[in-house]
């Protein structure tokens, strides 16, 4: 399997660089209730992102990430408060927001090329060929472009998902632990992976996970949530410069930041909700 940092020699379209969204979040919070239970997923909780940030979040499981970033990519409502990109509310699902899952979720029937092609169909690109293959090469899977998902591995699987996630020119993209599912070895490729696109790109990123190195060697800030019903207890702004690679982990910052976080975190796992 070859997963070497693939980005592309063409030159980035000339919108791309425009593509940067803020998000607002405001008083949210989102309480699930059926008949006889009531389950608040996520705390009152105020958040800006700024064009152009990486943010990563870090959480114990079932404290409401991904509760929050449904919120922002519109697949949920809010109890109270909303949620804003570029000051208006988000209420339902838009192009200029991509989401890429912790399991792709391409369609098993589609070729790659498909599938990273539905995107700019439905937002009427007229050039929706050149873009999957801009895409594709920038993830370097060119010559996969007529494979089917299952004759890819799990790595490329995430790399076709990120294509196609970038192939409508979000303004957002919101990944929920994209690379959670991977082998370390992958998991380290696809991080540079994601940071030289993001170089070429430079869109909002909102990055859910639970590895604390993942979010220090992606991020510019790092939230940390709390135990159940889940609130951000700390806004860490992430003080290590660009560009990065992985012997950023031997960084004295890298490892303070790292010891800040894993005290915040496992102080949380302790508490009880
Ligand atoms: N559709 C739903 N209906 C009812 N409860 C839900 C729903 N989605 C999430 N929850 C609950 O909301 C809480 C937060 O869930 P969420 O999936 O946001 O957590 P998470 O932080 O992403 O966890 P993990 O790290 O395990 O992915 C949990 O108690 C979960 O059971
Ligand atoms: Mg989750």
């Amino acid at each position: 399997m070859n997963e070497n940092a693939l980005v592309s020699e063409i030159s980035p379209q000339s919108n791309i660089q425009q593509q940067k969204g803020s998000i607002d979040i405001k008083d949210l919070s989102v309480v699930f209730e059926s008949k006889d239970t009531r389950n608040v997923a996520l705390q009152t909780t105020n958040l800006r992102v700024n064009p152009g940030e990486f943010v990563c979040i870090l959480g114990p499981s079932g404290c409401g990430k991904s509760t929050l970033l449904n919120v922002m990519a519109g697949f949920l409502d809010a109890t109270s408060g909303e949620a804003l990109l570029d000051g208006k509310v988000i209420n339902e699902p838009g192009p200029e927001r991509s989401m890429v899952f912790q399991h792709h979720s391409l369609l098993p029937w589609k070729t790659v090329g498909g599938n990273i092609e539905m995107g700019p169909r439905l937002t009427g690109d007229l050039e929706a060929q050149q873009t999957v293959t801009y895409f594709l090469d920038m993830v370097g899977l060119s010559e996969y472009r007529n494979h089917y998902p299952d004759q890819l591995s799990g790595g490329m699987q995430q790399r076709v998902g990120i294509a196609r996630a970038l192939a409508t020119y979000p303004r957002v993209l919101l990944m929920d632990e994209p690379f959670g599912a991977l082998d370390y070895q992958t998991r380290l490729v696809m991080q540079e992976n994601l940071l030289n696109l993001w170089g070429e790109f430079k869109s909002t990123v909102v990055f859910i996970t639970h590895d604390v190195d993942e979010a220090i060697f992606l991020s510019d800030r790092i939230l940390v949530m709390s135990a159940a019903p889940g609130r951000i207890i700390k806004d860490i702004k992430n003080p290590l410069g660009r560009p990065r690679d992985q012997f950023v982990s031997s960084d004295p910052i890298f490892i303070d930041l790292k010891r800040e976080c894993l005290e915040l975190i496992r102080t949380q796992s302790m508490s009880k909700p």
